[in-house]
């Protein structure tokens, strides 16, 4: 059960009428209940009750200043991949020792940002970038905390553009490899190797991946020791999928029970890094019928909102469930939901039985509160969805709808023209 229900025909976020919220803010809206943020924090944080552990939200998903709070506020700490992130997360007042930071192409410059914040460690995804950090770190008179993302070598079974753990991923260093990597980074001076990492995929529907992934690693564990390196921390990166449509994803409780199974005689402080679980069914996008056309072959349910605001149905053929925010339209249709971007891969659901939308009616794509806003663009010179999230029966906007002036912020026409 999740916070947006219908109370009669109107679906409400919380007990706000999602209608009254487009009234004040207009359309395309991204919606966020923080009562959902919190549910799904405290699931997976009860999941592993029994086990030391930390949730290092991956905040790529959604790193609005607001859901970061939300987390923050729980206890959370933050999986970054830029600088940005970091600069987002520490805005929204993050611990700076409950950070760790991913990623195959850290910068420079990302790199001394992360260690004069006093990050928590470093998940490095190369031998090059070993060397990279020990240089920059000794040369600030720094000891870096490290683990090495360790690549399993193990299908999650998932969309092929989100799989990480196979050996042809651009992710990780070979498991084969590791344990040499581990003595080396042992060797240098100015490295504090404290931990192993993995990540295998995201959306993934079944707990075995994640065993076997812990059983492969569980052995490097025991190798990495033997060489007389202090392992604290093991991060098991992120993954755990939701329902979009009718996938049955395994319960946080399943997740947590299989891992703590095979983890808690390892004396290891677990970390997760956690996404899509804790933000994708916690928001939607609600955008505004403006035409219906019915074609040839074809009904085109034509909205103003688009690819560039939620990009997952053109880029993966993701499923986003469609629901009318007033159910008083008479019977269903079925058609495309289609954007006004001029491409044909600006859908945002197809071949679809819908309800039969009019003009100016209010249509809700669900689950959209993971890689929804956070992967929107300004494509078409479209300004950004207005984000808004809602506690109980109040809302607050989290980030203003983009104006035509933040279009061009930035840009200069030179003087030759
Ligand atoms: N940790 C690392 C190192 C990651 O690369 C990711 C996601 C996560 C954690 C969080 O994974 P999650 O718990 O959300 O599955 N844009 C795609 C998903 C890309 C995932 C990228 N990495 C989508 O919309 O489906």
């Amino acid at each position: 059960m999740h916070h947006f229900q219908y109370k009669g025909n109107e679906l409400y976020a919380e007990d706000v009428a999602v209608r009254e919220i487009v009234e004040k803010v207009g359309t395309p809206l991204y919606l966020y209940s923080h009562a959902t943020l919190e549910r799904h924090y405290r699931a997976m944080d009860e999941a592993f009750a029994a086990v030391p552990h930390t949730i290092c939200y991956s905040m790529k998903a959604n790193s609005n200043l607001a859901v970061l709070k939300t987390f923050f506020g729980l206890g959370g700490g933050v999986d970054i991949v830029s600088g940005g992130e970091l600069y987002r997360a520490l805005a929204a007042g993050v611990e700076p020792c409950k950070v760790v930071y991913s990623g195959v192409g850290k910068k420079d410059d990302e790199i001394e940002y992360a260690l004069n914040t006093g990050i928590l460690m470093f998940n490095v995804e190369s031998e090059e970038e070993l060397d990279r950090i020990d240089m920059i770190a000794g040369r600030l008179g720094k000891k870096a905390g490290i683990a090495i993302r360790v690549n399993p070598d193990v299908d999650p079974e998932t969309h092929p553009y989100i799989t990480t753990g196979l050996k042809k991923a651009k992710f990780g260093i070979n498991i084969e490899r590791s344990l040499e990597q581990y003595r080396r980074a042992a060797r240098m001076a100015n490295l504090d190797v404290m931990g192993i990492d993995c990540h295998i995929g995201s959306q993934l529907t079944k707990v075995s991946p994640f065993v076997d992934t812990i059983k492969k690693l569980k052995r490097l564990i025991e190798g990495v020791r033997e060489s007389g390196i202090n392992l604290r921390y093991f991060d098991l990166g992120g993954g755990l999928g939701i329902t979009y449509s009718d996938e049955a994803p395994p319960l946080p409780a399943e997740y947590g029970a299989a891992i703590t199974a095979e983890t808690k005689d390892l004396g290891l402080h677990l970390l997760f890094e956690p996404g899509r679980n804790l933000v994708g069914n916690a928001g939607i996008m609600v955008a505004k019928c403006l035409y219906v056309k019915r074609g040839e072959e074809k009904n085109f349910v034509i909205v103003d909102a688009a690819m560039n605001d939620l990009a997952r149905p053109s880029l993966y053929g993701s499923y986003h469930g469609v629901q009318a925010v007033r159910k008083d339209q008479e019977g269903v249709t079925v058609a495309d939901i289609v954007g006004p971007i001029c491409e044909s891969g600006d859908f945002l659901a197809k071949d679809r039985e819908v309800p039969s939308f009019r003009q100016g009616d209010l249509v809700a794509f669900m689950s959209a509160g993971a890689y929804g806003f956070a992967m929107s663009s300004n494509y078409n010179s479209r300004p950004r969805a207005v984000e808004v999230m809602v506690k109980g029966d109040a809302f607050v906007v989290v980030r203003d709808r983009e104006t035509y002036g933040d279009l061009v912020r930035g840009e200069r026409i030179p003087d030759f023209l």
